[in-house]
C-alpha cells in the first residue's frame, strides 16, 4: 500500500497556534491575538479551492482551554459568536460547508444554536468542508465514542464482534469526514495537544515557526506544495 502523493492533500487540519505570543511581543491582551487569529482563518478558507484542499479542519478551541482565565475564555466565547454572525454570509457565498466536532453540552446555548444555523445553512454547498473543532479532544472524542458504541451493544443493534477499525470510527465527531492528509501546527510548538488522534495516525506533519496571526495564504500554499513531494507508505515498503 504504497502511495506516491501525486497530488496534493484532500484533506488539511491546522492546530492555530500562537495567538497569545503574538499579542504578548506586541504588549497587547491575549485576546487581541485571538482577534488577528480569527482574521487569517477566512483567507485560509478562500485559499483551498484553488490549492485543491477540498477539507479544511481547524483547532480552535480545545477540552484542555477552559484551564485558562475566565476573561480570555469568555473573549473567546464572545469571538466565536461574532464570527459565525459575521461570517456567515461570506461562507454560504464561497460555497463552504460548515461542521463543528467537539462536545456541545458543556457550551454556551447561544453559541450552539449559531453553531446548528450555520451547519444547517451551509448544508447544501460541497466547494469547501471547513471543520471547526471547538471544544474539541481527541480523547473526549473517543470516549464519547464509546458511551455510545457501548449504549449500542447494550441494546442489541451492535455485537462486540462488530467493532472493528471501519465500524469505530462510524461514532467520531468525524465520521463523514476522510483522514486528514496532512496537520499543521504553527508557533513552534512540536506536539498535537490532544488533536484528531485517531484520524491523523497516518497523517504527514508540518510543525512551523510562525505565528499563527501571520500565517499568510502564501505559507498555506507553500506548505500544501510540499507535500506532494512526500512518499506515503502506510507501513508498506518503499519502492
Ligand atoms: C491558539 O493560540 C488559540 C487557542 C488555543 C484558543 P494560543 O492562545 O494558544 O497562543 P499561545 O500558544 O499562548 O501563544
Ligand atoms: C492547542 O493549542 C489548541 C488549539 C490550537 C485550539 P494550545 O496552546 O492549547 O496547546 P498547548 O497547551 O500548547 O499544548
Ligand atoms: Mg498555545
Amino acid at each position: 500500500m504504497t502511495q506516491t502523493t501525486a497530488g496534493g492533500p484532500q484533506h488539511v487540519a491546522i492546530i492555530m497556534d500562537g495567538n497569545g505570543r503574538w499579542a504578548t511581543s506586541r504588549g497587547r491582551p491575549r485576546l487581541f491575538g485571538h482577534h488577528a487569529g480569527a482574521r487569517r482563518v477566512k483567507e485560509i478558507v478562500t485559499a483551498c479551492p484553488d490549492l485543491g484542499v477540498k477539507y479544511l479542519t481547524i483547532f480552535a478551541f480545545s477540552t484542555e482551554n477552559w484551564k485558562r482565565t475566565q476573561t480570555e475564555v469568555s473573549g473567546l466565547m464572545t469571538l466565536f459568536r461574532r464570527f459565525i454572525v459575521r461570517e456567515t454570509r461570506g461562507l454560504v457565498n464561497e460555497g463552504v460547508r460548515v461542521r463543528f466536532i467537539g462536545d456541545r453540552v458543556q457550551l454556551d446555548k447561544k453559541l450552539v444554536k449559531l453553531m446548528d444555523e450555520l451547519e444547517a445553512v451551509t448544508e447544501g454547498n460541497d466547494r469547501v468542508h471547513l471543520t471547526v473543532a471547538l471544544n474539541y479532544g481527541g480523547r473526549d472524542e473517543v470516549a464519547r465514542a464509546t458511551r455510545r458504541l457501548a449504549q449500542d451493544v447494550a441494546s442489541g443493534n451492535l455485537e462486540p464482534d462488530d467493532i472493528n477499525e471501519e465500524t469505530l470510527p462510524k461514532y467520531l465527531d468525524t465520521c463523514v469526514l476522510p483522514d486528514p492528509d496532512l496537520v499543521i501546527r504553527t508557533s513552534g510548538e512540536a506536539r498535537i495537544s490532544n488533536f484528531l488522534l485517531w484520524q491523523s495516525a497516518y497523517a504527514e506533519y508540518e510543525f512551523i515557526d510562525t505565528l499563527w496571526p501571520d500565517f499568510s495564504r502564501d505559507i498555506f500554499g507553500h506548505i500544501v506544495g510540499k507535500f506532494s513531494g512526500r512518499n506515503r507508505r502506510f507501513g508498506g515498503a518503499s519502492v
